[in-house]
């Protein structure tokens, strides 16, 4: 069931360990300084279990504390029920959309999915999924990932609170 009178917003990616828990508490830390958190339920989940339980990873949680975000999330796996809990369901990348998508129980699931960079200002593009670029995993490379993806954070999940507000009537 969704909570009622709140818009829930849900970011995936594939471990639920890096891209999704920055996305999750970056929102909520965008959410919070404006006085807004009544109005929302924030979450991340991943498509895969391999990290079931973990909270996010070290350095993933280091470049967001350096910035003043704090992240705390449990890692969990996306599931069907998902779809009935969530108003918008923001992936990270392409395989993480494809899986999300495949596990869609109506079209009218799927028209709640889309991919996160979608509102990055700095790529401006919306529409085609194959347009829009990932937010590129980060878990095997160097230290600058981690800052290149908590910047894609930072600067998105901004545009995309601006854009829910003022378009929340489309939230069903
Ligand atoms: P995430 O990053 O999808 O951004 O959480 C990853 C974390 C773990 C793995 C891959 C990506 N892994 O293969 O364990």
């Amino acid at each position: 069931m969704k909570e009622i009178n709140t818009i829930g917003i849900l970011f995936v990616c594939l471990g639920n360990i890096c891209r999704s828990p920055a996305a999750e508490g970056t929102f909520r830390h965008i959410v919070n300084a404006k006085k807004l958190s009544h109005l929302f339920h924030i979450d991340s989940a991943g498509t895969a279990a391999y990290h079931i339980g973990e909270g996010p990873n070290s350095r993933t949680r280091g470049v967001a504390e350096k910035r003043g975000i704090r992240l705390e999330h449990s890692a969990r796996q996306f599931t069907r029920e998902d779809f009935s809990r969530f108003d918008l369901i923001l992936t990270m990348d392409d395989l993480n959309h494809r899986d999300v998508l495949s596990i869609k129980s109506t079209v009218e699931d799927a028209k709640r999915v889309m991919k996160f960079r979608a509102f990055d200002p700095d790529t401006a593009i919306s529409g085609h999924i194959p347009d829009v670029p990932d937010v590129p995993d980060p878990y095997f490379g160097g230290p600058e990932g981690f800052e290149h993806v908590q910047d894609i954070m930072d600067r998105t999940s901004a545009a995309l609170l601006e854009w829910i507000l003022s378009n929340n009537s489309r939230m069903g």
